[in-house]
């Protein structure tokens, strides 16, 4: 892997008082970093903390002050940037004044702005609810990724939510819905349309990768949430009566979800664990990838217990593709050797109850 003189990496970071991180302080490579332990040494919570900085929440729990160090009153985790050639830094803390968050010493900063500041993606045994979970998780994992390839899809998503949920209350108060239809066809159109441009670079990204990766076939498609067939404005029409009959708006972009199957099969029949967890890694990745150039460099892949339920060939294959992503990575596992990399390329930190 190069080294790219314009990209974001972290370079040194600094955590407080985070779950079982009481004071950690390391350099980090621009490209490659493992981290190895025994359970419980703190590794997944090293990660969560990175995902906080980014994300100014966990991908754990919902309730921050859970991440809070047992018997402290706050956690803090600052990291100072190199970014496009020039030293920047970051830092969210969480204390009973709630959450706080600087970019370069500006502390009025809204979780977006850090959000579109240090795009972090995270692949951890909860990712595989891609596979197995409902199409909530499967919408989330869309809308993300278009975030962060078209930021202004949060406005129209937002409009959208906003407009749906006027129009469901109208429903239910049996009062004139119809108003809400041209705002709600307007901007439910507008999200189709981004997810669908966006799942496209996703398909043409797996359709790279799943040879490699699972010597299969990985098929996706999206289902817009009414029929493939027909505009929005048609379906809303159709389905008057039923919305009725509902109580809600029953067609839409929020019933959106992604089939996925891997050779034409429907992922949620018989596939092994491991071939799930490959699945999601292909997913993740391709969302990576699909990010334009510029923004891949500026963005973070956080990657829990990789080795977990894979063997060795399939590891080296995931290993190879990993170094193609120009994204700062990280990696953890549970022991020293949990990687078959042969020459020691990248640092490899060792965790102990915490202690790093
Ligand atoms: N708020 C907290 N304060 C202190 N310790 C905590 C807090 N929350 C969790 N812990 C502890 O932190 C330890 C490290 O947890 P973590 O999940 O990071 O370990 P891990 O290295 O990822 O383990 P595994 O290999 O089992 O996944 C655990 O013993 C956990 O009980
Ligand atoms: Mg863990």
């Amino acid at each position: 892997m190069v080294f790219l003189f314009y990209s974001l990496s972290l370079q040194h970071i600094r955590i407080r008082n985070f779950r079982c991180l009481g004071d950690v302080s390391l350099d980090l490579d621009p490209n490659v970093n493992l981290f190895f332990g025994d359970n419980g040494s703190g590794k997944t919570s090293f990660l969560e903390s990175i995902y906080f900085l980014g994300r100014g929440r966990s991908f754990r729990t919902r309730q921050a002050r859970k991440l809070i160090k047992y018997g402290e009153k706050g956690f803090s985790i600052f990291s100072s940037i190199y970014k496009s050639r020039s030293d920047s830094s970051l830092g969210a803390s969480f204390s009973e004044e709630g959450i706080r968050r600087q970019i370069d010493g500006n502390v009025k900063i809204k979780p977006l702005e850090m959000a579109l500041f240090l795009p972090v993606y995270v692949l951890d045994p909860n990712s595989q609810f891609l596979i197995e979970g409902g199409p909530t998780t499967r919408r989330q994992f869309l809308d993300l990724g278009v975030f962060h390839v078209e930021p202004d899809y949060l406005v129209y998503w937002k409009e959208y939510r906003r407009v749906l949920s006027q129009r469901n209350a109208a429903i239910k108060r049996k009062e004139n819905f119809k108003i809400w239809n041209e705002a709600y066809i307007a901007a439910g159109e507008k999200v189709n349309q981004s997810r669908k441009k966006y799942i496209k670079g996703i398909i043409n990204q797996i359709d790279k990768i799943d040879e490699g990766l699972i010597k299969k076939k990985i098929g996706i498609s999206y289902h817009q949430g009414w029929d493939d067939n027909i505009s929005f404005e048609e379906a809303v029409d159709l389905s008057e009566k039923k919305d009725v009959m509902m109580g809600v708006s029953s067609l839409g972009p929020h019933r959106a979800d992604l089939m996925i199957q891997l050779d034409s099969r429907n992922t949620k029949e018989v596939i092994s664990r491991g071939q799930q967890k490959l699945i999601t890694i292909g997913l993740v990745l391709a969302q990576v990838m699909s990010l334009p150039k510029e923004k891949q460099k500026y963005s973070l892949l956080l990657i829990d217990d990789l080795a977990a339920e894979l063997d060795i060939g399939t590891l080296e294959r995931i290993f190879l593709l990993l170094e193609t992503i120009t994204s700062q990575i990280f990696i953890t596992g549970l022991s020293k050797h949990f990687l078959p990399i042969k020459n020691q390329k990248y640092p490899m930190f060792h965790m102990e109850q915490g202690i790093i």
